[in-house]
Formats: C-alpha cells, structure tokens, sequence
C-alpha cells in the first residue's frame, strides 16, 4: 500500500486498487498551497469529525471524484444533504467494503460541522486487509480506550497519530499511546499548520527514539510505500 501526505491530518492511502483519503483540508492550508485538489483521487473519504481543518474539502473532493463519504451517522448524514453519498457508521462498528473491513473507533474531543450542524461524536479508524492494518486516530486525546484497539483488531502495521498537542494529545502522549495501541511505527498528523501547534520536530522524534519507538514526519506532497 502507499500512502501520501496533503497536509495536517489529511492522507491519501491507496490499497487492494483503491484510493482512500482521510479528513480533506487541503486548499485552507497555506503549507499544502502546492496540492491540487482536482489531481487527488478518491474513491472513499473518511472523516474522523465535523471539524473544518477535517472536512473542508470534503465535499469538493466527493463531488469531483463520485468517492463515497465514511464517518458517523450525523457526519454522512451532512455529506448527502450536499449531495455527496456516504456510509454511516457509529462507535464500535465495523463493515467490510471492497477494500477491506474499516472499524469506527473512539476519539476524545469535540465535533461540530463548519456550518454550526451537530456533528455526533468524533472518532478514528482501524481500517485493514490481507496487505496491511493501520489506525487513523482523528483528533483525540490519549485515552485508556486505545486499549480496546489490539484487543478487538488485527496487530496494526502502522499508526497515523495527532502529535501537535493544544488541541489533540501531543508528542509524549502519542508515544505513549504506542504501547496502548501495540505500534512501534507511527505517522505523526495535526502539526505545525496553526500557531497553536507548532512542532520541534527533533524533540518529537527523540520522544519517540526514547521508548524505543518510530516517528515519521513526512514532508507535505510525499509518499511512503508501507
Ligand atoms: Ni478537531
Ligand atoms: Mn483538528
């Protein structure tokens, strides 16, 4: 699988010939000035929560590319009255779609749409196959929840963490949700784009080197081959 960084929490994974792109912010992001939006392909979006530096692409993207939207039920619910066609979910569900089985975790935070709507409560995913397995925390705090992730889901290859702290859990707490989750690899999300979480990025890092586990920061418009 291959995965592709556009910028704060927003990736495009492309697995089993399907593109994948999780929580679109893309053209608000002045360090993702160089992504266009029309070259992404997607053939589902998942949205961790309502939050506008988390949809707001979202529905550009799904009416530009036919992708179906994947988040809880008051998030999809949103989608379609904008005409874009999703999946609801809720917390603790899994379906199986034809890329693989995508699991709607716990997150702790807020959720509300840009446009005032109710946005249900915020959540991240395990998503795996027979190729790989990895979880999308969204934004959320470290939490004993993360727990339940090994205990009910395929050992993860790879984690895609929030690590800019002020308004998720940041770098050291990260770290330690890597022995909650059983994940020594993780893909640092949700830095540096505001004031309020900007990043050392070696500090970061070493945190992670400290207890023996991988950060990757990868620069914006990269992919990893996974
Ligand atoms: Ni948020
Ligand atoms: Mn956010």
């Amino acid at each position: 699988m291959r995965i592709t960084y556009y910028g704060h929490s927003c990736f495009g994974v492309e697995t089993k010939g399907k593109h994948l792109v999780f929580d679109p912010f893309i053209t608000p992001n002045e360090l993702a000035k160089d992504i266009a939006i029309n070259s992404i392909k997607a053939d589902y979006l998942l949205i961790s929560h309502g939050h506008g530096d988390h949809v707001a692409d979202g529905v550009a993207i799904g009416k530009n590319t036919g992708a179906k939207a994947v988040s809880n039920f008051e998030i999809i619910s949103w989608f379609e009255q904008k005409g874009v066609p999703g999946h609801p979910m809720n917390h603790g569900g899994k379906v199986q779609f034809d890329f693989g089985v995508v699991k709607y975790v716990n997150a702790v935070h807020s959720s509300v749409l840009p446009d005032g709507t109710y946005g249900g409560n915020p959540g991240g995913f395990v998503v795996w196959n027979d190729e790989v397995c990895f979880y999308f925390a969204g934004d959320t705090a470290l939490t004993m929840d993360m727990k339940l992730i090994p205990a009910t889901c395929p050992k993860l290859d790879f984690a895609i963490l929030p690590i800019g702290d002020n308004f998720t859990m940041g770098y050291e707490d990260a770290a330690i949700a890597c022995d909650y989750i059983d994940c020594d690899k993780v893909i640092g999300c949700h830095y540096d784009t505001f004031g309020y979480i900007k990043i050392d990025h070696s500090a970061a890092k070493k945190a992670f080197v400290d207890k023996g586990k991988e950060l990757i920061l990868l620069p914006i418009g990269e992919s990893l081959d996974l």
